[in-house]
């Protein structure tokens, strides 16, 4: 079978930069404590009300698209993972295809919290493998900061706006996605998620006065669960495929937690210079953080290099990609 591989990457960040000295201004909190606990420094915020996830998704994709030098009309499937849609109908990935002129592509949203680009590459993968699509955009975007609590200081220290996007082809030799591993463990006990705002509370003037469109998260039993998930499953992956850590040229984890990145990588027994970390620019940008990371180090990966991508996230959400650049 044919293999899916990435042939080319975009991103967008907005300018604003919001830094943990800004946030001291505006909760109980200081530089040192979030330094030390999450590893950010910093994270962008889209400021233009008139814009949203689908815009900065449409700005990933048209740089991808320009790096592979190819037009919007040769785009078959839009897959966008997103926890921040522009509106919970119609699909933001339909505003994608429209901001960026892809008139023959189709196109869905896909909800996995952190774990929503893995998730998103996987589905991909399987549509270039079984022929169903040629050219595929897979990309993760979020407007976190559009279901931030800014008075919450446990989790607005944690989250930053941004998309990246990938383009999905059929590789023409052993490179590509080679395997992937995704699990779900429904039962959180209302450890993170947005309360309202769906048809189970609806908004009303109640649930917007008690903040219920924001993110709920009790961090500690999140931070628990991610330590683990992500180490296991990344074991998980490489027992699969007979990998040890010497075959592994980069992790590329999601970006929640700096702590939760080393325990991961020291699980593997890889060491620190062969995992990407952006962490302390962008802070948590759930769908985005992945492709971001391949977006900055691109010039960095050479064809052929083992890749392991891994993610924990809201739902709960984990799972690892076993893939060959
Ligand atoms: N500044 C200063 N103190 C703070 C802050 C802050 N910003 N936030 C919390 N504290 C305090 C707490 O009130 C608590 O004080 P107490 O001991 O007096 O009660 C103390 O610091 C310790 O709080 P914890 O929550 O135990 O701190 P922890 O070390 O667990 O760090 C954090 C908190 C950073 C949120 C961590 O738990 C974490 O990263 N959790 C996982 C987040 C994650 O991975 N989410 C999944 C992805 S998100 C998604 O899928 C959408």
């Amino acid at each position: 079978i044919k293999r899916a591989g990435i042939t080319a990457v975009g991103h967008y960040l907005p300018e604003h930069k919001l830094t943990n000295s800004d946030l001291e201004e505006m909760v109980e909190t200081n530089d040192e404590w979030i330094r030390s606990r999450t590893g950010i420094e910093e994270r962008r915020i889209l400021k233009d009300e008139d814009k949203a996830t689908a815009f900065m998704g449409a700005e990933a994709a048209k740089e991808a698209l320009a790096r592979r030098g190819i037009e919007a009309e040769e785009i078959d499937l839009i897959i966008l993972a997103t926890v921040t849609p522009d509106y919970l109908f119609p699909a933001t990935a339909c505003l994608i295809q429209e901001y960026i002129g892809a008139h023959n592509a189709y196109g869905f949203d896909l909800s996995a919290a952190c774990s929503g680009f893995l998730y998103a590459l996987s589905t991909g993968a399987n549509f270039i493998e079984s022929g169903q699509a040629e050219k595929i955009l897979v990309i993760g975007s979020d407007k976190m900061s559009s279901i931030v609590d800014y008075t919450d200081r446990s989790t607005c220290i944690l989250f930053g706006d941004g998309a990246g996007a990938v383009l999905l082809e059929a590789s023409a030799d052993e490179t590509g996605l080679i395997d992937y591993i995704h699990h779900v463990e429904g039962d959180t006990d209302g450890a993170l998620y947005q309360p309202a705002g769906g048809s189970r509370n609806p908004a009303t003037q109640e649930t917007v006065a008690n903040h219920l469109h924001y993110i709920k998260q009790d961090g500690r039993a999140v931070f628990k669960k991610a330590t683990v998930g992500m180490a296991d499953v990344v074991s998980e992956i490489m027992d699969a495929n007979e990998l040890t850590a010497d075959d592994v040229a980069w992790l590329v984890p999601h970006q929640a937690n700096m702590r939760i990145i080393d325990a991961t990588a020291n699980r593997m027994g890889l060491e620190r210079e062969k995992v990407m970390v952006n962490i302390d620019k962008y802070g948590n940008t759930t769908a985005a953080t992945i492709p971001l990371c391949l977006y900055d180090w691109k010039d960095e990966l050479r064809h052929g290099d083992n890749l392991i991508l891994a993610a924990f996230g809201g739902g709960y959400t984990w799972g690892a990609i076993y893939m060959k650049w």
